[in-house]
């Protein structure tokens, strides 16, 4: 019997523990960096209100039919993504392979960024106790300059992220990832709640949250609402990681019994709720410590660490707990983007009779996006690379080819495939489980509206890096 038990432990596909199990790591997916620096700098520079209206029409309409449509293809072909395609159509193995290098590539950077996470929550826990190894209120960008220009620090840093990301996926989909999101999130969600009460109630906190709400639908004026619909988009997709192979993966990994309608609608609301909530932590304190509104690194590891120095006594305390929140948000994030490069090699070798390789894999493919994550942090942000492409330090550099590019491409073939093409195989996965109320909707956006506005966020992801000016 344990002869038995061993054996099915080690030669077929991993499951997720239930239906919350599956929830937290998907939302765990989709709550990260993106929606602590990118979402609320961009509802407040957009329009606010304004922007946070168009946001939730994509949300319905293209967000929520692309999450249906990878969760049910995982689900489906029972496969991760580069064999789920395969399994559809030979001819759509390229945009399965794909959807492994677009990851492969997020992982590099995105391990850079969240190493510096776990130092500013030491960093700032160094403070608490005055200790020398604390920021000693060195001003944020000072503070960071440094950092950044301090390579070896970079690279173990950057190191350290991902040695925690690995060792908790080789432990496995149940075991390994569900387990520490089920941990994990409801902290993240505490510690956020805790946050937004001192945020909120500085002196002066009112001015943020005018910045993050109030209505300015001048910036949709003439062609202005296509940069700002562009601008939406691209948040979208990355904060719900979308195209990236991950929800096909995770989804591969769902029970036939689950509602994947429901599931579906719960994973872009809560991200969203997530997004607006740090967007409360965040800039009410900005302004009340009288501070310039900013986003993405600048934001994050300038700004802010400015405005905990100025907080007074319970300042570090606040910091702590702040970059330990992102620094989690960033590790359930990253533990999807390895999942997700090494869930088609470990189906490969259970497919070949080889039995489920997920250590071995998960170390060989951790250690190789380790590598081009230290050679991130070695770049300094620019400083001692040559720029990629000529005019891109190299973490912008990694964004533009994964997200910027390949992303929104193999989103729009996804569309064209399962819109246009294999038009009934994904809302036969649907109705298993569901009552699927939502399939005349669901039909008419992967045809009509997802291919439309997949190919608009790429145009404007491309205007951007390049600086095009077409939407302008
Ligand atoms: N969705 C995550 C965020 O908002 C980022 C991410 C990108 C996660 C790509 C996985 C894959 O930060």
């Amino acid at each position: 019997m344990s002869e038995h038990h061993h054996h099915h432990q080690h030669h077929h596909r991993e499951a997720w523990g239930s239906n919350v199990g599956f929830l937290l790591a998907t939302i765990g997916s989709a709550v990260g960096l993106g929606n602590m620096w990118g979402f609320p700098y961009k509802l407040g520079v957009n329009g606010g209100f304004g922007f946070l209206l168009l946001y939730l029409v994509l949300l319905v309409f293209a967000g929520y039919v692309l999450i249906m449509t990878e969760l049910a293809l995982g689900r489906h072909t029972g496969q991760s993504v580069a064999l789920a395609y395969t399994k559809i159509r030979k001819e759509y193995a390229f945009v399965g392979w794909m959807s492994v290098l677009v990851p492969f590539l997020i992982m590099g950077f995105y391990c850079y960024l969240g190493g510096y996470c776990i130092k500013y929550t030491f960093a700032n826990l160094g403070d608490l106790f005055g200790a020398s190894w604390g920021v000693g209120g060195v001003d944020g960008p000072d503070y960071f300059g440094a950092l950044a220009g301090d390579q070896l620090q970079s690279a173990i840093w950057t190191a350290i992220f991902s040695l925690i990301v690995i060792v908790i996926v080789s432990f496995g989909v149940k075991r390994g990832i569900e387990r520490f999101n089920k941990i994990a999130m409801p902290a993240l969600f505490i510690m956020l709640v805790i946050v937004i009460i001192r945020s909120v109630t500085l002196p002066g906190a009112s001015a943020g949250l005018s910045f993050l709400f109030k209505p300015n639908f001048e910036v949709f004026a003439g062609t202005g609402w296509i940069s700002v619909l562009a601008a939406a988009g691209g948040q979208l997709f990355f904060s719900l990681s979308i195209a990236m192979g991950i929800l096909v993966t995770y989804g591969s990994y769902l029970d036939k019994n689950q509602d994947l309608e429901k599931n579906s609608f719960i994973i872009p609301i809560a991200d969203t709720l997530v997004a607006i909530m740090a967007g409360l932590a965040i800039f009410p304190a900005v302004f009340a410590e009288g501070q310039d509104p900013a986003g993405g690194v600048g934001l994050l590891y300038m700004t802010l660490q400015t405005v905990f120095n100025h907080m007074g006594g319970f300042g570090p305390f606040f910091g702590m707990l702040f970059y330990a929140l992102v620094a989690i948000a960033a590790i359930t994030s990253a533990m999807s983007v390895l999942e997700a490069i090494i869930g088609s090699f470990i189906d490969l070798g259970i497919n070949k009779g080889k039995g489920n390789q997920r250590k071995k894999l998960a170390w060989g493919f951790g250690i190789a996006t380790t590598i081009i994550g230290v050679l991130v942090a070695c770049d300094g942000l620019g400083s001692y690379f040559p720029p990629m492409f000529g005019k891109f330090c190299w973490v912008d550099g990694f964004d533009l080819i994964s997200e910027g590019i390949l992303m929104p491409i193999g989103a729009f073939l996804t569309t064209i495939f399962f819109g246009w093409i294999d038009r009934d195989v994904l809302p036969n996965e649907v109705r298993i489980g569901s009552d699927f109320k939502t399939e005349k909707f669901y039909r008419f956006c992967i045809r009509w509206v997802a291919p439309l506005f997949t190919l608009l966020v790429l145009l404007g992801q491309l205007d951007t890096f390049f600086g095009f000016g077409w939407f302008q």
